[in-house]
């Protein structure tokens, strides 16, 4: 893997010991749009300091960042780096000292998501990839599953924001449940793609995420052998954000594997 790799990795080990560090303190919780979406101070710290120490990695590399309203993609991200981060993912995970929370940083060239690197603190787990070169957790080479749905368990997200959003999750999950050996929800996204790269689960759904809440894990699972969609089945634009269906190699042309449209079209995209 390129140098860049491993200076982007010491980057996120820095940034999780400032997370290991902020329990016992006092963390400013806020509440953004919706339902359950909390930021810290942490969140902020944490977004600030990777802007700065990834700049120095990347000279010239533009940012996307969920924090500090650097959140959209912009008409000059489609050429040269830009690195698009999640600085804490599982922010209400932290918030209750919980594992797992992760540090993500997806790194676009010309537009295109080339390279991730998601850090998991508490279990000190570095999963990284570059397009074109395998992905890796700590350091060691994995895969995904190449077993079918029923020889899987799966992953949901819960879309705290939106009571809607988790009622149709919750039918999605249901249908999952009888093809599947279990349902789960760890409430990071980043995790969620990790833990399909890494060949534990089978696959994750959720109904909305931000750009910076897949943009890294989408290369570690490509490179791992599993395949990301909207639930259409359409590649994703990584322009902005999107409902997702990541599976691992075996399930991807599971004929078992539920249609996901209709849990889409049933959603009527409330937030709150
Ligand atoms: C959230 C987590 C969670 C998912 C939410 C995301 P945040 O990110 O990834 O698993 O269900 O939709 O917003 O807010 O903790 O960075
Ligand atoms: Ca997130
Ligand atoms: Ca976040």
């Amino acid at each position: 893997m390129d140098r860049i790799i491993y200076e982007i990795e010491d980057a996120a080990r820095q940034a999780g010991e400032i997370i290991r560090m902020a329990h016992g303190g006092e963390l400013g919780i806020e509440n953004k749009e919706g339902k359950a979406n909390f930021v810290t101070k942490y969140d902020r710290k944490v977004q600030e300091f990777l802007t700065r120490r990834l700049q120095e990695i990347v000279p010239g590399a533009r940012f996307l960042g969920e924090e500090n309203g650097m959140d959209r993609f912009l008409p000059g991200d489609e050429e040269g780096y830009l690195f698009v981060i999640d600085p804490i993912d599982g922010t209400t995970n932290f918030i209750h000292n919980m594992h797992p929370h992760v540090t993500s940083i997806g790194l676009f060239r010309d537009g295109k998501p080339w390279a991730g690197v998601v850090y998991a603190p508490v279990t000190d787990q570095m999963f990284s990839a570059q397009r074109g070169e395998g992905a890796y957790e700590n350091g060691k080479r994995i895969h995904s599953s190449t077993g079918k749905l029923s020889d899987n368990i799966m992953l949901t997200g819960t879309s705290g924001f939106s009571m809607s959003a988790f009622a149709v999750s919750q039918k999605a999950a249901y249908e999952f449940q009888s093809r599947c050996q279990g349902v789960r929800s760890t409430g990071s996204a980043e995790y969620n793609l990790c833990m399909t790269a890494s060949g534990r689960v089978g696959g994750y759904f959720e109904m909305k995420l931000g750009l910076w809440d897949f943009a890294a894990g989408s290369v570690i699972l490509e490179e791992a052998g599993g395949k990301i969609t909207d639930y259409y089945g359409n590649p994703l634009t990584y322009r902005g954000g999107s409902g997702i269906v990541a599976v691992c190699e075996g399930i991807a042309g599971d004929e078992n594997m539920p249609d996901m449209a209709p849990y889409m079209d049933m959603w009527d995209g409330r937030i709150g």
